[in-house]
């Protein structure tokens, strides 16, 4: 895999060291969907400190039963949360909805479209 920005992916990955290791590859995204597959592996090294999603095997968002407020960077769960090609393309460019905890531009160009493109498929499949 080729080394993409180096700065906020390290910090996320440090975050989520503390909680679940930095996992790595293990992503359930059949090979035959490229493009999918391609944006869960990015998913699963630059968005799993704050988010989760069982394809990507990532665990950063709060666990399901802490109904409170919790850590700054729990993310939304992508395994409830259904989202959109262009919602996803949406927050990445402008740091998530509310322009205030998720760092704009994790993932930019191509890498930006893969995860949007695994995301759009397999958000919001449940648990
Ligand atoms: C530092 C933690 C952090 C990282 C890293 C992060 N996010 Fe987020 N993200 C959040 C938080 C917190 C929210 C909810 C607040 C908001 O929308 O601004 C969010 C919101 C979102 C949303 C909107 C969800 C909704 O329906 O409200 C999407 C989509 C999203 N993130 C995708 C990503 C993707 C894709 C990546 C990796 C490229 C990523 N995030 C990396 C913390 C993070």
């Amino acid at each position: 895999m080729r080394a993409v920005t180096p700065r906020l992916p390290v910090l996320a990955c440090l975050g989520a060291v503390a909680i679940a290791g930095c996992a790595q590859g293990k992503v359930d995204v059949p090979r035959d969907q490229a493009q999918a597959r391609r944006g869960a592996v990015l998913f699963n090294t630059h968005c799993s400190g704050c988010h989760t999603i069982d394809a990507a095997n990532t665990h950063g968002s709060k666990p399901e039963s802490q109904l409170s407020g919790g850590e700054r960077t729990n993310g939304p769960n992508f395994n409830i949360r259904k989202e959109s090609r262009d919602d996803v393309l949406f927050a990445i460019r402008n740091g998530g909805f509310s322009g205030a905890i998720m760092p704009a531009n994790v993932v930019v160009g191509r890498d930006a479209q893969d995860v949007a493109e695994f995301l759009s498929r397999y958000s919001g499949k449940g648990k």
